[in-house]
């Protein structure tokens, strides 16, 4: 069986961009491969964070990750603070990462753009996530498209170690979906849906309130023609309108254009809201169920454990390759 490997921020509010584009991909793999999903507090707090949020975000996240429908049966789930190899890796793998691939990580230009309090560990992160995906001699990681640059130096790491000190690591391949690869902000179209975003009415969240939802569809920020038609380039507000209905109604992109032919936006826009907040119904009511049973941190014990005893073998060989001393 395959191994997939994916990671989640605990920072904020998970939105649509994290569910389409991340946590959809996911359902299907369970039954297929054997995958770990990790809730990375360690890439959190690359930025100054508020302990006391930290926590609540960590274990919300993990709440939701399981009321996706995730089977705490069948995946193991985790916090990556609890896993001490990811952090003892990812200083191997900084000794052998050089600056000058790490200054080119389009994620870290604009995250320290006009900020002059970077932290170092905002520039390695990248490595951390390679360390992460590494340790579990991952064959697949699902992951929206603003990750793709990371994955890609994830293999150059892999390949790089792989030739200096012997082979160690699998290469791992990113799995991108078609349509929702890339989530716009509603109130911007042109730029991703984003945790960060200075105004909330650029993200819908998956615990976000039916009433609020279709507010902000109905604001979202479309086009002054009428057309409807599927044009991410020219027509980026629309696009993003279709790409969210039919990740979250299942039906085809082609099939909605042509069933809104000579509608109005007012009309997809009402759609489109309904197709999410029914979707997410179930997840929020799950949610609900969920931290109220009191079961995540028992899952994400287990979880660890498993995720320890797997990472635990590959940094060994990683230590063995790189002239360490074990007894
Ligand atoms: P993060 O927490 O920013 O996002 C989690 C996942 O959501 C996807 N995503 C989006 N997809 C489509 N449209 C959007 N607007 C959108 N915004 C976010 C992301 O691509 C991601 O898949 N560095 C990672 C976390 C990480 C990781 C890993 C991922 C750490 N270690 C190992 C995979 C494997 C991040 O910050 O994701």
């Amino acid at each position: 069986t395959k191994r997939v490997f994916s990671g989640i921020q605990p920072t904020g509010d998970l939105h649509l961009g994290n569910y389409i584009g991340a946590m959809k991909q996911f359902l299907p793999l369970q039954e297929q491969a054997d995958c770990f999903f990790c809730i990375v507090d360690l890439h959190a707090l690359t930025v100054p964070r508020d302990p006391e949020e930290l926590r609540e975000k960590t274990l919300e996240l993990a709440t939701l990750y399981l009321a996706t429908g995730l089977d705490p049966d069948k995946i193991t789930l985790f916090i990556q603070s609890q896993v001490p190899g990811h952090a003892e890796a990812a200083w191997l793998l900084q000794c052998v990462a050089r600056m000058g691939e790490l200054n080119r990580m389009t994620q870290f230009k604009d995250k320290s753009q006009g900020s002059d309090s970077v932290t170092a560990g905002l520039f390695t992160y990248p490595v951390l996530q390679a360390a992460d995906i590494l340790l579990y001699q991952t064959d697949v990681v699902p992951v929206g498209e603003d990750q793709k640059q990371h994955l890609e130096l994830t293999r150059d790491l892999a390949e790089r170690f792989n030739r200096q000190y012997g082979e160690v690591f699998r290469i791992p391949e990113h799995q991108i979906p078609k349509t929702g690869a890339r989530i716009m902000g509603l109130d911007n179209p042109e730029k991703k849906m984003s945790k960060s975003a200075p105004s909330e009415a650029n993200y819908i969240t998956l615990l976000e309130d039916e009433k609020s939802i279709l507010k902000k569809f109905k604001r979202a920020v479309t086009d002054s023609e009428n057309e409807i038609r599927f044009d991410p380039e020219n027509k980026p507000g629309v696009s993003n309108l279709l790409a969210i209905y039919s990740e979250m109604s299942g039906q085809s992109v082609e099939s909605l254009v042509e069933q809104y032919q000579g509608k109005g936006y007012g009309h997809l826009k009402l759609d489109t809201a309904e197709a999410v907040i029914n979707r997410l119904k179930p997840i929020q009511e799950r949610y609900r169920e969920l931290r109220e049973s009191g079961e995540v941190e028992a899952v994400l014990r287990r979880g660890a454990e498993r995720a320890r005893e797997v990472s635990e073998a590959t940094l060994a060989e990683m230590k063995k390759a790189m002239g360490l001393v074990q007894f």
